[in-house]
């Protein structure tokens, strides 16, 4: 099993310096947001996504100051999606802890997610950091688009993969593939091989999320609620697949159960065990791999190093996470 301490140990020194700079650019002077933003510090996440920043900076002619910023950056505008997701999911547990909505409410999870966002594009802004900003900012409102985009699926309960695919690739991809593409222009990298670093990411964050969506099938401790997309009437890969892979009679009995019986753990768990015994999971874990390989194929292209080595690491570990 790959460990994230042992993939990071070429950043270590970088890392460091980052959580200081990520803590110091969550500051205010509201005594209220301060302990907020001193709750959210204290359960830090596996901070893949500066490393990503980092790792591909150093592939494309090293790290400097703007990629520091980059990474504190990619990092504000994370946990603001996050704080944002998890009054959308109406979810109580991140990181192993209560969220922030859970703790203080929606009003405040709300605005704490805002003044996160904003600080990261100051951050940018006072550095006259435009092509990271213009980065970022696309990816914020691709982020924003494709939860809506899940949303309007979810009500209709539709069952495309192809959908799906386009849900994930906005809502998680495209800020994965901003890390790779900040860290590619952060070091001065010409443009295509910043589209190339920024289409590896999209590859890996599709894989990222197709994994995440399976967890939620699973019965391991994550730190987050599990079952919690199918009670939110989330469709993702495995249910997508179980569902059509099976007489219509079984489909419209699951499809029911997660329209009118979702706030019932007996019929949740009726509905994973339905997707577990068609095939659901397998057949993520295949898709999950052929991205993980179209990611390889484009960072082959790259010369080898430690730092191809690092993001090599870094998508084995996207898919064989146990969190
Ligand atoms: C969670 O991301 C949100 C998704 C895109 C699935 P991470 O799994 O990277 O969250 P943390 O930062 O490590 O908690
Ligand atoms: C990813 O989707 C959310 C974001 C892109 C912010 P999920 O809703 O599945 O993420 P988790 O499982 O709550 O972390
Ligand atoms: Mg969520
Ligand atoms: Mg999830």
């Amino acid at each position: 099993m790959l460990n994230l301490n042992e993939i990071k140990k070429p950043i270590a020194a970088e890392i460091d310096v980052f959580e200081e700079k990520f803590k110091a650019s969550m500051q205010s002077s509201v005594p209220l947001l301060d302990r907020i933003t001193h709750y959210i510090v204290k359960r830090k996440g596996k901070q893949i996504r500066p490393m990503f920043v980092f790792f591909t900076a150093s592939l494309c002619g090293g790290i400097n100051e703007a990629t520091h910023r980059g990474a504190a950056l990619v990092e504000l505008v994370h946990t603001a999606s996050l704080v944002h997701d998890d009054v959308v999911d109406n979810s109580y547990q991140r990181r192993g802890f209560f969220s922030i909505n859970a703790l203080w409410k929606n009003k405040i999870a709300v605005l704490v997610g805002d003044f996160l966002l904003t600080k990261g594009m100051l951050l940018s802004l006072e550095n006259n950091d435009f092509e990271l900003l213009r980065i970022l900012s696309n990816a914020v409102k691709q982020m924003s688009e494709g939860e809506l985009l899940q949303f309007e699926k979810a009500r209709r309960m539709n069952v495309d993969e192809s959908v799906y695919y386009e849900v994930i690739r906005q809502k998680t991809a495209s800020l994965i593939a901003s890390c790779c593409a900040c860290g590619a222009s952060s070091a001065g990298a010409d443009a295509e091989t910043i589209e190339k670093m920024r289409l590896f990411g999209e590859k890996v964050g599709i894989a990222f999320q197709i994994k995440d969506d399976m967890f939620d099938f699973g019965t391991d401790d994550v730190g987050k609620p599990l079952g919690i997309d199918i009670k939110e009437k989330k469709v993702t890969l495995p249910l997508i697949y179980a569902l059509n892979h099976t007489t219509s009679s079984e489909k419209r009995r699951i499809v029911n159960l997660i329209k009118n019986h979702n706030e019932e753990p007996d019929k949740v768990a009726e509905v994973v065990k339905f997707v577990h015994q068609t095939g659901g999971l397998q057949y993520a874990e295949t898709q999950m791999q052929k991205y993980q390989n179209e990611a390889f194929e484009i960072l082959n292209t790259f010369p080898q190093g430690e730092a191809r080595t690092g993001l090599e690491q870094l998508v084995r570990y996207t898919i064989e996470r146990n969190k």
